[in-house]
């Protein structure tokens, strides 16, 4: 026994070799061969048994203290190098976010999007709300409930895309517009109704101005009053603010949709020159969507009471407003996901339209 260090040097080698340990497993090595089952303090612990009782007592306290002390020495170096550890991993995970964005990751804002998020700010500012439906629709929802009933031509015209026949012999179809929204908006029963709902719409028809999917715009309001004269204020208002112009001349043409009675068709002026479109000004006319008064049926079909709820619905293409907005030629080209074309037509991200600062 008088070979082994006293317990003040024991003390003094450990502690040294605590403070020596540069790293976590480092340091779980020196409490191991200090306090683990064959370390040296408990080593030093198993002699005990030989001592003397009075021997024994003092031994053991004094061995019990070395153990507590070495503990806490252990603990402590343990702090300082998680401490020391996270310090090390925050210098170099560290990201600073003040940096401008890395100009390799620019992205921008194709032009649908764009369209798309002004036409809803222009209708949220007139009170509408937006509305939703379903891409894959029942025959029923994109015909039959807007009075096109089975042997309707309106059914060949628009170039249905039609899903596999289910055993009872019904189809699902891709909405061929975005017309059944209004349906299931009078569905839901209540009123008044002053909805917009822009969305895919889907037709087997591809050249220059068409292509199989494509973007609408869906408008409907319905109470007990609406008339006319407010569909057509309300889409001068429109025009006005999403071309931003002053002025915009507009023509209202009799036409026929079987959900609309009566039915219009709007035109608006424009002049063209060196193959570039100016809106608002002109001898020309270019026709930019369909409205109309909601036929008695479909109001019916919704739900709803046509002796006692009158309004009016329109519909517009998305992709056609950007074209005539942008100055952007060829149709397809929205879909192709050329980087180039992207770049020149898409706009930039941090610029979201509104009508206070501006749509575009
Ligand atoms: N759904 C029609 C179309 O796709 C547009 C429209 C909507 C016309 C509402 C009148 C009223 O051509």
């Amino acid at each position: 026994m008088s070979e082994q260090p006293d317990l003040q040097t024991l003390e003094s080698e450990l502690s040294a070799q605590v403070a020596a340990a540069a790293g976590m497993t480092e340091l779980e090595d020196v409490r191991v061969s200090a306090l683990g089952k064959k370390g040296v303090i408990s080593e030093r612990m198993k002699t005990l048994g030989k001592m003397d009782p009075e021997q024994r007592k003092a031994a053991g306290q004094a061995l019990n203290q070395l153990k507590t002390t070495v503990a806490e020495a252990i603990a402590a170096r343990q702090a300082e190098l998680k401490e020391a550890e996270l310090e090390a991993r925050l210098a170099t995970e560290f990201v600073d976010v003040t940096l401008p964005v890395r100009p390799e990751t620019a992205g921008t804002i194709h032009p649908v999007s764009q369209v798309w998020e002004e036409v809803v700010q222009i209708f949220a500012d007139l009170g509408f709300a937006v509305a939703e439906g379903p891409h894959i629709e029942t025959d029923w929802y994109n015909f039959g409930a807007l009075n096109i009933p089975d042997d309707h031509p309106a059914r060949q015209e628009h170039d249905t895309f039609y899903l596999t026949p289910k055993e009872d012999g019904s189809r699902m179809v891709l909405r061929t517009h975005t017309s059944p929204v209004q349906i299931r908006t009078m569905q839901q029963g209540e009123l008044p109704i002053r909805i917009i709902a822009p969305g895919r719409t889907f037709r087997s028809d591809s050249d220059l101005t068409h292509t199989p999917m494509f973007h609408q715009l869906e408008g409907l309001v319905l109470d007990e009053t609406t008339h006319l004269g407010h569909l057509k204020w309300c889409l001068e208002e429109f025009c006005k603010a999403f071309f931003e112009v002053d002025e915009v001349k507009m023509r209202f043409r009799a036409s026929h949709f079987p959900f609309t009675e009566p039915s219009m068709e709007v035109d608006i002026g424009c002049s063209w020159s060196d193959g570039q479109v100016k809106i608002g000004v002109g001898d020309d006319w270019m026709e930019i969507l369909g409205s109309g008064m909601v036929h008695p049926n479909v109001i019916r079909a919704g739900g709803l009471d046509p002796d006692k709820v009158q309004g009016f619905a329109f519909g517009m293409g998305i992709d056609r407003l950007a074209m005539l907005k942008y100055g952007i030629p060829d149709l397809r080209a929205f879909f192709d996901s050329d980087l180039r074309w992207l770049r020149h037509y898409g706009f930039s991200a941090l610029q979201m339209p509104n009508l206070a600062g501006g749509l575009s």
